[in-house]
């Protein structure tokens, strides 16, 4: 089908829960690992769009709210027979009327940069995927009065204030969502939560983040708690480019494999304090 002919038959709709399988398919089609469980975690979070060609899904991208003033956006692909032809632009827009004025982030491809600079988007950094099947992993060392545990709903509203700190958004609902599909771990200091770090299945096998912590020792800490005795599974990891736990989580069997660009159209939030997100939950959701 030529350029304009797509441009002319596509048309779009809100995304709706029933397209988490097809969504699946779009993110295979363009070598990424979500699942439609993923997808639906991802759908049930946020709004986004749809673009269709006689009732066949061939492009899609969304976004999600946190709080009033703020939005990641994301999961944008034109499937590659449609690639080239005004699409992804079109949905872009189409997203970028939804958010209305909020500030936005995202993190971009090779492939979708170009398009985002051209609608305003600047570039403020970078995240590396780091994946692999894990190699034998210490336990982690902890000093006296450190603690690890796992966390209950019980919990959440400690983990909403540790996260809030470090990212610097309400993000309740992400946390809700995690908390049902996978195991929070919470690190003590003192009696006192310092940090948190959350497992759960993504794509070919396991992901951990958010990552949240006081510094690069506490995060590694974090992270080797659900590394540890998974040695052969698939494991996967995404920390800011350049952090210093690139080396090791490359020595733990998470090499480098990837790198996208943080890019923000108004401005996100600096954070206050020690607490950062050395992981996110995604690079999509932030
Ligand atoms: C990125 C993607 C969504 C773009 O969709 P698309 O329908 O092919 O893009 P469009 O045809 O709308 O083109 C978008 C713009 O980017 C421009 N562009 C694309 N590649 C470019 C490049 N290498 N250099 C400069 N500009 C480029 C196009 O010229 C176009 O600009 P224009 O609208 O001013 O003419 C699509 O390529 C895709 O799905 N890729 C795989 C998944 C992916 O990487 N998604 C991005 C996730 S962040």
């Amino acid at each position: 089908m030529s350029d304009s002919l797509i441009r002319e038959a596509a048309v779009l709709r809100d995304v709706a829960a029933s397209d988490a399988p097809v969504y699946a398919a779009l993110a295979r089609a363009v070598g990424w690992p979500h699942r439609a469980e993923d997808c639906a975690m991802a759908i049930g979070l946020g709004h986004g769009l749809v673009a269709t060609i006689a009732g066949e899904v061939v492009a899609a991208g969304m976004w999600w709210p946190y709080g009033e003033s703020h939005a990641t956006l994301g999961m944008i692909i034109v499937s590659p027979d449609h690639q080239g032809a005004g699409l992804g632009r079109r949905l872009m827009q189409g997203l970028l009327a939804q958010v209305k004025d909020r500030s936005v982030m995202l993190n971009a491809t090779a492939a979708g940069q170009p398009l985002y600079e051209k609608l305003g988007f600047v570039a403020c950094g970078g995240i590396c995927q780091h994946h692999g099947e894990v190699l034998e992993v210490a336990a982690p060392l902890l000093a006296a009065g450190a603690a690890l545990r796992l966390a209950s709903v019980a919990d959440m509203a400690e983990l909403e204030r540790l996260d809030r700190a470090a990212s610097g958004l309400p993000r309740q609902a992400l946390l809700a969502s995690l908390l049902e599909r996978g195991e929070c771990a919470v690190l003590e200091r003192g009696g006192r939560a310092v940090g948190f770090s959350v497992l759960r299945r993504f794509g070919r096998g396991l992901l951990v983040g958010p990552v949240v912590a006081e510094n690069d020792a506490d995060a590694r800490i974090l992270m080797a708690h659900w590394l540890q005795g998974r040695r052969g599974q698939f494991m996967r990891v995404d920390i800011d480019a350049g952090a210093p736990l690139a080396g090791w989580l490359t020595s733990q069997g998470l090499k480098s494999v990837s790198d996208v660009v943080t890019m923000v159209r108004r401005n996100w939030p600096t954070v206050q304090g020690a607490l950062r997100l050395h992981a996110p939950a995604s690079q999509a959701l932030g």
